[in-house]
This record gives C-alpha cells, sequence and structure tokens, in this order.
C-alpha cells in the first residue's frame, strides 16, 4: 500500500479539522469533496471573488447530506485578518488555496492581485501562527520559473519571474521560509502546473485553456490558440493536485519550508491539446466543425514548461495516478453536461448566472458568515 492510500485510511479512522481557503474555487472544492468523502471535518471560507456557490453546491450533492453537515462555510475575505483568524481556529491543519489565479489579470490590476496573493496570503500565515502552527500547505506557482531556460524545472533553479502574479507566488515562498525559520512553522509550497478538471471555470477573459477550448468546441466555436500551437505544458489532472496536498499536509519531522513541484511530468503541445479534445469530443459524438486560429503569444506566458517531480516523488511519496489524456477525458462528462445544450451555457461567475445543478439551491449552505446577510448577497453575487 502506498504513502497516500496510508494516510486516507488513517485519517477515516482519525477524522481531523481542515481548513481549505477558496473553498468554492475549482481546486479548493475538489480539496472539499475528498475530504469530506473521507469523513473529515472542514472550514472553508471564501469571497466568491471567482469561486461559485455552484461548485460547493455540487459538492454537497456529491458527498450527501452526512458528510456535507462536517463542513462549516465561512463567506469572508483573506484581506481581511480577522477573518483568518476566525478560519483557523481550532483546524489541525491549513490548505490555502484562495488567490486571484492568472497572469494576465495581474498584469492589468497588479495592486489588487498584491493584496489577495500577498497581503491574503501574510493573513493566513499569521494566523495560523497565532492558532498554534498546524501544518500549512499553501498553491504555490510554476509561474515562479519565469525565464529560466532548463527543462524540465527543478524547484531549485528559478528565473526572473514575468508577471505580477509570478512575484506575488514567489513572494509566498519567501514568507513561508521565514514563518518556518522565525516561528517553527511547518509550511509546504506546491508548485502546481496547468491544473486541469472538472468545476474549472470555463467563462470570463482569464479562463485558463482547457475549459475554454472545451467549452468553445461544445459550442461549435472556432478555437483560438495563442502562437503557433507549440507551446507546451505538463498539464496536471486535479486528483493528482488532492493527493499532493494531503500527502504534504500529513508531514513528519522537524518544522521547516519546502516547496515541490506539482505536476505530471510529462509535455503538451497546445497543437496536441487541441487533437487530445477534438478526438475524446468527437467519442462523445460531439465534432469540431472548424480548425483552430492561430494568434499572437500573451504576454507574460512562458513558452514551455514541464516539471521535474522527482523531489515530491522522493520526500512526499507523490504518485500523480492521471495523465493527460486520461484526465481530460475523466473531465469531459462535467462540461459536456454544462454546455451540451445552449440553455445550459449561464456563465458560472457572472453576477446573474445560474446555478449548474438544475433544482438545487442558489444559495451555499453557510454555517456561519462573519457578514450576516450581507455576506450571503455578496457571496451570491460573486463579489469580491
Ligand atoms: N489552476 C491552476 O492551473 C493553478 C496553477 C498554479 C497555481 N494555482 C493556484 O491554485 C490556487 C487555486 O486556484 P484555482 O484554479 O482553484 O482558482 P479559483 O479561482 O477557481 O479558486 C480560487 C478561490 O479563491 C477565492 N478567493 C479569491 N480571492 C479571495 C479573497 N480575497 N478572500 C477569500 N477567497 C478568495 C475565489 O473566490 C476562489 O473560490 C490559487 O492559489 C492559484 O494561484 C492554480
Amino acid at each position: 500500500m502506498n504513502r497516500f492510500e496510508k494516510i486516507k485510511l488513517d485519517l477515516r479512522a482519525h477524522p481531523r479539522r481542515w481548513l481549505i481557503t477558496g473553498c468554492a474555487g475549482f481546486i479548493g472544492s475538489n480539496l472539499l469533496e475528498s475530504l469530506l468523502g473521507l469523513d473529515q471535518n472542514v472550514v472553508g471560507i471564501d469571497n466568491f471573488a471567482t469561486g461559485n456557490q455552484s461548485n460547493l453546491n455540487e459538492v454537497e450533492a456529491l458527498v450527501g447530506p452526512e458528510k456535507w453537515a462536517r463542513f462549516d462555510l465561512i463567506i469572508g475575505d483573506i484581506r481581511d485578518i480577522d477573518s483568518c483568524r476566525r478560519a483557523v481556529k481550532g483546524v489541525d491543519y491549513v490548505l490555502h488555496q484562495a488567490a486571484l489565479g492568472s497572469v494576465p489579470r495581474s498584469i492589468e490590476d497588479p495592486v489588487t492581485t498584491n493584496a489577495v496573493n500577498l497581503t491574503g496570503f501574510l493573513n493566513i500565515l499569521a494566523a495560523a501562527r497565532e492558532a498554534g502552527n498546524p501544518p500549512f500547505v499553501y498553491a504555490a506557482s510554476s509561474a515562479v520559473y519565469g525565464d529560466h531556460p532548463d527543462l524540465p524545472k527543478r524547484e531549485d533553479r528559478t528565473g526572473n519571474q514575468l508577471s505580477p502574479y509570478a512575484v506575488t507566488k514567489y513572494a509566498n515562498e519567501l514568507y513561508a521560509g521565514v514563518f518556518s525559520r522565525c516561528y517553527s512553522l511547518h509550511a509546504t509550497g506546491l508548485r502546481y502546473f496547468n491544473v486541469f478538471g472538472k468545476r474549472q471555470d470555463p467563462n470570463g477573459p482569464y479562463a485558463a485553456v482547457i475549459p475554454k477550448w472545451i467549452a468553445s468546441m461544445i459550442r461549435g466555436e472556432q478555437v483560438t490558440i495563442n502562437g503557433d500551437g507549440m507551446t507546451s505544458r505538463d498539464f496536471c489532472f486535479v486528483d493528482n493536485v488532492v493527493q499532493a496536498n494531503l500527502l504534504a499536509a500529513i508531514c513528519n519531522g522537524e518544522p521547516r519550508s519546502r516547496v515541490y513541484n506539482v505536476a505530471v511530468g510529462d509535455i503538451t503541445t497546445l497543437n496536441q491539446l487541441h487533437d487530445y479534445l477534438s478526438a475524446i469530443l468527437l467519442a462523445h459524438g460531439v465534432t469540431i466543425p472548424r480548425q483552430p486560429r492561430y494568434g499572437v503569444y500573451r504576454q507574460g506566458d512562458v513558452l514551455h514548461s514541464q516539471a521535474d517531480i522527482s523531489r515530491a516523488r522522493r520526500e512526499l511519496g507523490y504518485a500523480p495516478a492521471v495523465r493527460v489524456q486520461a484526465g481530460l477525458e475523466a473531465a469531459m462528462p462535467w462540461y459536456l453536461e454544462r454546455f451540451r445544450r445552449p440553455d445550459e451555457t449561464a456563465t458560472a461567475s457572472s453576477p446573474d448566472r445560474r446555478t449548474l445543478m438544475p433544482g438545487r439551491s442558489s444559495q451555499p449552505r453557510v454555517h456561519s458568515t462573519i457578514f450576516g446577510q450581507a455576506g450571503l448577497d455578496r457571496g451570491a453575487n460573486g463579489a469580491a
């Protein structure tokens, strides 16, 4: 039995209390689903800036009422230290996911990205320290590699960061190191590489390539490839990310700060990705009427990205179980259910969005909120 299987058995036998920041987002809601599935107690904090309540509704439907009762939601903003203090109170582990993702967003608005990704990060870190230093796992990013030319990317070789987003993620690592050295916090940064899977938002100008393309292809729209299509990525299915978080949280040994690449170690060009998606959709009866259009490269994007995951394998026991094509096949039914019919293409994160779970309540189940009813309204409208 591998380390991950052992950890899951132990967690089921001895449930713990976890904090997931950004619990209504893509990765956060997948973590929530997995932890509740393992009978864990979870508190989540989110301000619905980019996450949405339909993700929480979906997790509720998947895990059922008994497990869902183990979840407490705080609608709050990590830029507010008191909300962070409230969130970390009494938790055994912190999985910090809340941030404003997207390189282009950060280039357009570096100030807000910095406030959420850096001040918010520091708030959660400081609150964790005050709460007795529960093991702290945080979402780092492959963006920290910037213009370093080496492939595959190794944790100890970073270049110049190419966007404000990358700077915030790099500064997170510096702060985690300092909190480890000054206050004995056990902090683990997971440098995610292009994560994909169900509940990743396909809408809006900052959508990631996989959900954006799938939604466009299902709708019969032409896909635009930035550049010549030879740009490559190490796409990582979200289940691998969930595994890495649990492995990193259940850590042994001295307080320290470490960072790990979390990916598969594969390399996929955008042209290949387009081919994979077309083939999978065809197998589901969806034909792709148009060839992709080639556009300009995006500012701040690196050309190639591939992870060396040997450190995570060696030190965490990380063993990514799902490779890119299998992950795309696993994620596809979720997108098909939402985008196959024209009346199911409502924007998930726009103010007037509908719930993506037909017949379900459009309000998240809120056990506690710092904003009272006003907070519920803010959440429902996706306001930051
Ligand atoms: N998805 C990827 O490919 C990828 C790659 C590298 C790193 N990451 C990092 O992983 C984490 C999760 O990313 P994701 O893809 O799930 O994004 P997401 O946008 O789906 O989730 C982020 C969540 O954080 C919440 N949030 C944002 N600002 C907040 C604030 N001020 N207070 C409270 N909550 C707030 C959002 O509402 C959302 O629910 C982020 O830190 C991101 O930078 C993601």
